[in-house]
């Protein structure tokens, strides 16, 4: 698979990467499946392994996910995991956790999981609306300083989040939700590019609850058909040509859904291809 530079830094990861939250979150599968499933990642190619602290099923199981890569990705792979912190999982739900010190232990136990002294990227998970975004940052940028973060991270976040934050230090990568039915971080991805940030697609596939929506799409269907390619491989590089800052991290339970979005990485569709599924915009994406 290609490789490139994660934002500017001399940072090499895969053009897509694999995502672990299904593997940790309510309905996950089988250990023995998810290893499967990061193998078939790891023979796909791909570098570049998105995790966070709380990809797990509550607060008693924090760190599932991360210990996973861990055990799953050999040392010698000279892979990427990149965490996250600034969220929690009390009985399962979701919320924000991003005060200083809560970011300063989330990240601390992280290191500790994956048995390493410094995260190559951590990410904060999402801005708290209880705590200033220049505070939930500030922290994250202290933690670089201390030398246990490499590169830094935003997830969640809005343009002028980015711009806020790349006042205060430089930012490698911006991971907000991005598919084919979901172009509302279109102009998070322009600032990405236009400030040479890596945008990481999350649920580059619509996510579990919409990845099967894209196989009643007419004209994924329609291309599909024409480069005997599945409808995810055709959404998955219509999106790798809308910038070459963009890096989808579809996640799966399955070795196969795996495979068959890392081949996305080797389709290239024709100009023409491209800008209809560009025109798409106005009948099947939600719009902002
Ligand atoms: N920063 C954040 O707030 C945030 C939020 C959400 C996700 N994320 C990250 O982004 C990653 C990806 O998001 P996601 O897990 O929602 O990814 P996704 O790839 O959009 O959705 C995963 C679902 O799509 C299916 N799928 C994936 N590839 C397929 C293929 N080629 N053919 C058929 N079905 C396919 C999977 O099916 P099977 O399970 O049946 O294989 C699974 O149900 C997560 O794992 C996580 O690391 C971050």
């Amino acid at each position: 698979m290609q490789m490139k530079p994660l934002g500017s830094t001399s940072l090499l990861v895969s053009a897509l990467g694999f995502g672990g939250a299904p593997l940790s979150v309510q309905g996950r599968p089988e250990r023995s499946q998810a290893e499967a499933a990061i193998r078939a990642a790891l023979e796909s190619g791909i570098t570049f392994f998105d995790t966070a602290n709380t990809y797990s099923l509550d607060e008693h199981d924090l760190g599932h996910n991360e210990r996973l890569f861990l055990d799953a990705i050999p040392a010698d792979r000279n892979c990427i995991i990149a965490t996250k912190g600034g969220l929690a999982r009390p009985g399962g739900d979701w919320t924000y956790s991003g005060r200083p010190q809560a970011l300063r232990e989330a990240c601390e136990r992280s290191l500790t999981v994956l048995q390493r002294e410094v995260h190559p990227l951590y990410y904060l998970h999402a801005p708290d609306p209880k705590v200033p975004f220049e505070e939930s940052f500030g922290e994250l940028t202290r933690l670089q300083a201390e030398g246990k973060i490499e590169h830094l991270g935003l997830s969640n976040v809005s343009a002028a989040q980015c711009g806020i934050a790349l006042q205060m230090a430089g930012v490698a990568a911006v991971q907000n939700r991005f598919h084919f039915f979901d172009r509302r971080s279109m102009d998070v991805l322009d600032y990405c590019a236009a400030h040479h940030i890596s945008f990481i697609a999350y649920s580059p596939n619509g996510g579990p609850g919409q990845a099967a929506r894209l196989k009643e799409q007419p004209l994924l269907q329609e291309l599909s058909r024409q480069y005997e390619a599945s409808v995810h491989q055709i959404a998955l590089a219509w999106m790798m040509a809308l910038s070459p800052q963009l890096i989808p991290i579809p996640g799966a339970t399955r070795p196969e859904s795996v495979r068959d979005s890392a081949a996305a990485a080797q389709l290239t569709l024709a100009a023409d291809d491209l800008a209809k599924l560009n025109a798409c915009v106005a009948t099947d994406a939600i719009q902002s």
